[in-house]
């Protein structure tokens, strides 16, 4: 039904306004705001992500939508309000939270993340799933990126709102996020038709790297070139941001992403102790079971020639097993054409 739609996008954009008013210039709205500044977010920030905040009432929000004469169950079920469990009328489901709206594709308010002041749980609440907010479908921020991502052709992927936001300050004017949940294959489909390479710039903690190995899988099949652009240990985009400035993270975490297989390398090798024997030889055959999966001989001699200073042992020992792991995979894929003799010119050389 569109006109039912029309009237909860306009109800979600009457309700973004009321939020960011209220964050901005009332008494509530002063804790949020300060909160928002101790985090380093800026009066510019604050207006052009519209960030609000709601209230600790019970139905500021009913009150406000209601006077406006809009229908109080399709407020419901557009997740904007919360039926009492008593059938007596409605409650707004964000309270006492920093308000995030969330776009759709063209730009319209469709839902929201509200975040905890404090360290209470959940400390993100979202809009549920309703006829406007299909979660495996929007990115945040896409309706801002995607003017930057269709002249560059290249996106970045950020795991929060904060660290969208506090990367676009920094320059990255092509960074959206998933809505807490991992990507889906729905967003890699709608990437790809935007963008031709991908940059992956989660969190540094072990969570944020796991599910960057999760994720490479995804937008590769999407047809993207992937690369990671990697935070030191435990850090956030937005926490790397404040720490060290927006020049450094531009310098030298976006500009200088590693490619798939780096990174592959690195996040094994922390899942071994290389002094000792039985580490250095478990990641060696982890390692080369990684390197095989390149298609092409140069990089593969490359990352090999890497890997055997790294953990000394011989070239042509590494190329061996390397072989072998090749020769398995060329198995699992039948339709691959016979001709690729890359391993015989590589080793003719030698
Ligand atoms: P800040 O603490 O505000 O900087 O959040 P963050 O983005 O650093 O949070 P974190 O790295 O823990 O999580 C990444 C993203 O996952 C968040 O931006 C949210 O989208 C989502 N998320 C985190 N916690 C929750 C939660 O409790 N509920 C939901 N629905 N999503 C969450
Ligand atoms: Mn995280
Ligand atoms: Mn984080
Ligand atoms: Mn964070
Ligand atoms: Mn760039």
């Amino acid at each position: 039904e569109h006109r039912e739609r029309d009237k909860l996008i306009e109800a979600h954009e009457l309700t973004a306004k009321l939020y960011n008013y209220l964050l901005k210039n009332t008494t509530h709205g002063q804790p949020a705001l300060e909160y928002l500044r101790s985090r380093g977010v800026t009066d510019k920030q604050i207006d052009q992500f519209m960030i609000g905040y709601a209230p600790p009432q019970w139905d500021t929000l009913v009150r406000f939508l209601e006077k406006k004469q809009f229908d109080p169950e399709q407020m419901e079920k557009g997740g904007l309000f919360i039926a009492k469990g008593d059938g007596s009328g409605y409650l707004d489901r964000f309270r006492d939270r920093i308000m995030f709206p969330i776009w759709s594709r063209e730009g319209k308010v469709i839902a929201f993340a509200g975040r905890t002041l404090g360290d209470s749980q959940p400390k993100y609440l979202n809009s549920p799933e309703t006829v406007l907010f299909n979660k495996s479908g929007i990115l945040y921020n896409f309706h801002q990126s995607k003017t930057l991502m269709r002249k560059n052709r290249r996106v970045v992927l950020f795991e929060g709102y904060m660290d969208v936001i506090k990367s676009w300050s920094a320059g990255v004017h092509n960074g959206v996020a998933s809505m807490g949940t991992s990507l889906t294959e729905e967003h890699a489909t709608i990437l790809q038709r935007h963008a031709d390479e991908a940059i992956i710039c989660y969190d540094g903690d072990n969570a944020g790297q796991a599910a960057v190995l999760k994720t490479i899988p995804l937008l590769e099949r999407a047809g993207l070139k992937v690369q990671v652009a990697m935070l030191p240990k435990g850090m956030d985009p937005d926490e790397y941001i404040t720490a060290n400035g927006k020049h450094l993270f531009m310098k030298e975490i976006i500009e200088h992403p590693v490619s798939v297989t780096k990174f592959k390398l690195l996040y094994a090798r922390k899942n071994h102790i290389l002094l000792e024997e039985e580490g250095r030889k478990n990641y060696s055959l982890e390692a080369v079971g990684i390197i095989a999966r390149l298609e092409s001989p140069t990089e593969r001699e490359f990352y090999l020639k890497q890997l055997s200073r790294e953990v000394d042992i011989s070239l042509e020992s590494l190329k061996q097993d390397c072989f072998k792991h090749w020769q398995q995979l060329q198995k699992m894929k039948p339709q691959r054409d016979n001709n690729d003799n890359s391993w015989n010119n590589g080793r003719n050389e030698n």
